[in-house]
């Protein structure tokens, strides 16, 4: 089996910023109140005609740059993607027109804030078989578009944003070992009910304002921790590795006390834990796509440094990656 590695990254956020200071002017929250529960200090909004495909579009250039590859090169475009532009077409066949990667075969996947972490391990799968050459994978959401801006509850929490890696076989290291796991018995923990086969679309949905997602937040919160830890530990046992052996853990980007509490499990230190979730609230599958891209840029991941990426979603999903950089 070849070893494939990830050769660039990208990311693009929104340039509009929505601080918890403006939260406090619309619901009955306070900044100390979001700053304490979930670490976040401020979220992005893409504007009203930005879609997903906009955002992923511009990660994935970014990403296809920094691999030092033309669009025209890619072979794979895997989406991974909760809020894609329509139903169909993929959000994938979108960003794949944009980028005029016409050789390209495009899909989408759903597994919510794992998504990411799905996208590389399907990618790796078909990379390390040779039936393609390389490969895009995108995060890319527009929470903002199924947030209920009413709901304190949950409207606090997410914001919009997009990450990308290429991957390609490398001479050694890359993906050293991935975990998936998904558990369908907690859908109802986190959802967006409204406007799919089951609710479609109609008065009676909106007005019982079911195109928002509905979560049960404390529920989540309890089995995040146990599963993103778990993910991390049956990954890194698969790589044949101890967790002191990871150099940096980019996890999913979902509350600062859950990334710390998986990293208290795991007996990691503060200074190998990357946390970027102030600035961007948890963007779902963009979530670890970006904190990967800015750790890169930030100098955090050096050559030869073995990375753990880590992620619990809504479905429930989670997964784990170890990456020799
Ligand atoms: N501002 C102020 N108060 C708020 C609030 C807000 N934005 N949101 C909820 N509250 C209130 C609640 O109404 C509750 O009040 P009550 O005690 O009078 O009923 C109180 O704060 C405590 O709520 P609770 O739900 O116990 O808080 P928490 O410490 O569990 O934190 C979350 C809430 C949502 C931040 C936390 O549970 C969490 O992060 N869960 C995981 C969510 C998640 O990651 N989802 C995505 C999965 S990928």
């Amino acid at each position: 089996m070849k070893h494939i590695g990830i050769i660039g990254v990208g990311e693009y956020l929104p340039e509009k910023r929505l601080t918890n200071a403006d939260l406090e002017k619309t619901i009955d929250t306070s900044d100390e109140w979001i700053t304490t529960r979930t670490g976040i200090k401020e979220r992005r909004l893409a504007a009203k005609a930005e879609a997903v495909s906009d955002l992923g579009y511009k990660a994935a250039l970014e990403a296809i740059k920094s691999a030092k590859l033309k669009p025209q090169d890619i072979e794979l475009i895997i989406t991974a993607t909760i809020t894609p532009d329509m139903s169909f077409p993929s959000t994938a066949c979108f960003i794949q027109s944009n980028l005029g990667a016409k050789q390209a075969v495009a899909f989408d996947i759903s597994a919510a804030c794992s998504g990411f972490i799905y996208g590389l391990v399907l990618a790796q799968q078909f990379l390390a078989r040779g039936v393609y050459k390389n490969a895009l994978v995108i995060g890319a959401e527009k929470l903002s578009a199924v947030t209920d801006w009413n709901d304190r509850n949950t409207c606090v929490l997410f914001g919009d944003g997009a990450g990308a890696a290429v991957l390609a076989p490398v001479s050694s290291g890359g993906i050293l070992s991935s975990y998936l796991g998904s558990d369908g018995s907690y859908t109802d923990l986190l959802m967006l009910p409204g406007g799919g086969s089951r609710n479609p679309a109609s008065s009676h949905t909106i007005e019982k304002r079911m195109h928002y997602m509905k979560m049960q937040g404390n529920e989540l919160f309890k089995l995040a921790v146990n599963l993103m830890s778990h993910a991390a530990e049956v990954a890194i046992e698969r790589a044949g590795l101890k967790p002191q052996d990871i150099s940096l853990l980019v996890p999913h980007q979902a509350n600062t006390r859950i990334i710390m509490a998986v990293a208290k499990k795991l007996h990691f230190p503060a200074d190998k834990i990357f946390i970027n979730i102030q600035k961007y609230g948890n963007m779902s599958s963009a979530s670890a796509a970006t904190a990967l891209c800015e750790a890169v840029k930030e100098g955090r991941v050096k050559k030869g440094d073995i990375i753990l990426l880590d992620a619990f979603g809504a479905g429930l999903t989670w997964g784990a990656c170890v990456i020799k950089w």
